[in-house]
């Protein structure tokens, strides 16, 4: 029995030095910035805030009550100023904001005076529609310009929004109102998907009808396509909107007032509503984007997440316009209408930058080489992933193929809770590791810990935790301060954490292991499935791969592996046999998975993550759990019917 909390089994030698070139320019290029902010995190933060707009100075950086935090006590701001009038003021209004492109083709490049008009006449409509300063607003919209557009106006006014994911069904949608007590939804008739018009307005109407604190809706016309309509609340944008004046005085907030709302969906609990404040936030999201991303004045900077997750929020809309950054935004799919999309827009707006989840990236390498290899790329020097562990195998995919072997690579780990990137590669200072998000960033103390809380040496895996608060940070779970102090602060007392496994390597390199629930147990060796899966992709015929541990009379758990191949490889009992071997000898016989089918996707979130707790349902030949999150409902059974005629292997 092995008394590791997670083994450490995948060893990766490659590693890549920052780029003379590029370290040459960085905005962090000098190594003292860690120890700086070791020394002094309260006033190296404090200087970060220094480079924003304060109608009011603070009167302390930070005050620490575990688990509750404040930031900036007694400062006040607001965001909308600072990532709107800030930039106009000094004479940047015409810089492009946004270069938008809608599904079908449509394009709009707006700059940020342009932006900052639309934001006020929207917060006078907000006004208008009965919203003051502390109500909630509930958002359900596509990724259209008109969705910033408000989370702006929100921020203007003090209303805290929650975006809920457009493509979330109407009982989530009205859950989500129902817990914030949103007064008003905004929302549109529908969204363009692969070509196809999806409706949201139906959505929004049967959720609108149960969640009585809500009053009207606010509907963009994107579609055009026919919904039904009540006079009586709802509202055309371009009825209410575009007749309002185009200033608005921004509200002078308290650093703390809230900022927004997110909900995690989790598995299987009740929604957790994240909150986020303003000015911690602010401070948090504005410095983590110009360190890691590099921002220049000059750079196409495109995060390709959907911007009703958190990665949308801080990446997409906070971070990015804090430091007068020029976007990219895209509505639709990559694949439509063919599997070059992506590739098309970064040749046609010079992106410089790209910001996607490993999701993607898989994705892109199960399509094959041809659809980027048609596109000139060559604008790119830096890309980004997020959202799960990043398997060393398409972590060099996107080196190479999108970033034509020679920009870095940055992999950062942060959640939800965290508000902002907490673990990355600083592209001009750190030498990467295909899969490692390396170190965690100035100012945040990061750690591994074995199942006592103590910190693990070296060569060891364990869980994952905070030591010390930090500026973007939740501020709790809406209306359940006791399930806050629960969910993240008990396990480990004094630390913060929310629930991944991770290790460090023989140079103390940070690799995320993925979800503890996750784990696998075979024979008493904890095993972390990111690093199975990632032998099995480190595999020339495989594009992507999930493994769960399911019920084994001898061993405990035996490895069940899911495999998509990429394009062309076909599936036989002789590549079966050759990918086990494969893992065996990537990392050792215990790892060798007992069955391995095939298949064409795997079951995800509507964020991208595999379930596998769907996969060990069918592995264990269990009643099928709920998959009202899954992004590929169908796959599902596919997967099931293949799962119980592949037999398993010894
Ligand atoms: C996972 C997304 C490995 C992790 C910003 C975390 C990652 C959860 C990484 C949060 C990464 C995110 N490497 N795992 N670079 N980034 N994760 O709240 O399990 O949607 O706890 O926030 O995603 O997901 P969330």
């Amino acid at each position: 029995m092995s008394d590791e909390a997670l083994e450490n089994l995948l060893a990766e030698d490659r590693t890549f030095p920052p780029p003379a070139e590029f370290a040459a320019a960085a905005n962090l290029s000098d190594p003292s910035v860690y120890e700086r902010a070791r020394r002094d995190p309260e006033g190296f933060w404090a200087a970060e805030a220094d480079t924003l707009h304060w109608f009011k100075a603070w009167d302390r950086v930070l005050d620490w009550e575990l688990p509750f935090a404040q930031w900036f006590v007694g400062a006040e701001t607001n965001m909308s100023y600072n990532c709107l009038d800030r930039h106009v003021n000094s004479g940047g209004g015409d810089k492009v904001a946004y270069h938008w492109e809608g599904e079908p083709g449509d394009t709009r490049t707006i700059t940020y005076a342009q932006l900052l008009e639309d934001v006020c006449r929207c917060a006078n409509a907000l006004r208008e529609l009965g919203v003051g300063t502390g109500d909630r607003v509930a958002i359900y919209m596509p990724m259209i310009p008109e969705t910033v557009v408000t989370m702006l106006a929100c921020a203007r006014i003090g209303a805290p929004h929650t975006l809920v994911f457009a493509g979330f069904s109407a009982d989530a949608l009205a859950d989500r109102m129902h817990d914030s007590g949103a007064k008003l939804l905004v929302t549109a008739d529908g969204q363009n998907r692969r070509g196809q018009q999806v409706s949201l307005k139906p959505n929004a109407d049967a959720a609108f009808a149960s969640a009585t604190e809500c009053n009207y809706m606010l509907v963009v016309r994107r579609t055009g396509q026919d919904i039904a309509w009540n006079d009586e609340v709802d509202f055309w944008w371009h009825d209410v909107v575009d007749r309002q004046e185009p200033q608005c005085p921004p509200v002078r907030l308290d650093s703390e007032h809230m900022l927004y709302l997110l909900y995690t969906s989790g598995t299987t609990a009740k929604p957790k509503g994240i909150k986020h404040t303003t000015g911690g936030y602010m401070v948090g999201v504005a410095a983590t984007h110009r360190w890691v991303f590099d921002i220049k004045d000059d750079d196409v900077y495109w995060c390709a997440a959907d911007v009703g997750w958190v990665t949308g929020h801080s990446y997409i809309v906070y971070g990015p316009l804090c430091n007068h950054t020029t976007g990219v935004m895209y509505e639709g799919t990559p694949d439509f209408p063919d599997k070059d999309r992506w590739w098309s827009i970064v040749e046609r707006y010079g992106v410089t930058i790209l910001y996607c989840a490993p999701t993607a990236i898989r994705t892109f390498m199960k399509w094959g080489d041809t659809y980027p290899g048609a596109h000139d790329l060559s604008s790119l020097r830096l890309l980004g992933s997020v959202g799960e562990p990043i398997n060393p195998e398409a972590w060099i995919w996107y080196r190479d193929v999108i970033g034509s072997g020679r920009t870095p690579v940055v992999d950062t780990w942060w959640q939800t809770e965290t508000g902002a990137i907490m673990v990355s590669p600083l592209p001009g200072l750190t030498t990467t590791k295909p899969g490692s998000a390396t170190y965690a960033l100035p100012g945040i103390d990061a750690d591994v810990v074995d199942d006592e809380g103590r910190s693990v040496p070296d060569g060891s895996g364990g869980y994952l935790v905070l030591r010390s608060p930090w500026p973007a940070m939740l501020r709790g779970i809406y209306g359940d301060d006791e399930r806050y102090a629960e969910t993240y602060w008990r396990r480990f007392p004094g630390m913060y954490f929310a629930g991944d496994g991770a290790k460090k390597d023989d140079d103390g390199y940070l690799w995320v292991l993925g979800r503890v629930d996750d784990v696998m147990n075979v024979s008493g060796h904890r095993i972390s499935t990111t690093e199975v899966e990632s032998a099995l992709v480190s595999h020339d015929a495989v594009a992507e791969a999930a493994v769960v541990g399911r019920d084994d009379e001898t061993t405990g758990q035996a490895i069940a592996a899911f495999v998509v191949l990429r394009a062309g490889v076909v599936g036989d009992d002789a590549l079966l046999a050759e990918l086990r071997d494969h893992v065996a000898s990537v990392i050792g016989p215990i790892a060798k998975p007992k069955s391995i089918v095939f298949t064409e996707d795997l079951p995800k979130t509507r964020s991208g993550k595999i379930m596998r707790r769907l996969l060990r349902d069918i592995s264990e030949n269990r009643k099928l759990g709920d998959v009202t999150t899954l992004a590929n409902a169908d796959i599902v059974n596919e997967i099931a019917d293949r799962a119980s005629a592949a037999a398993p292997e010894d």
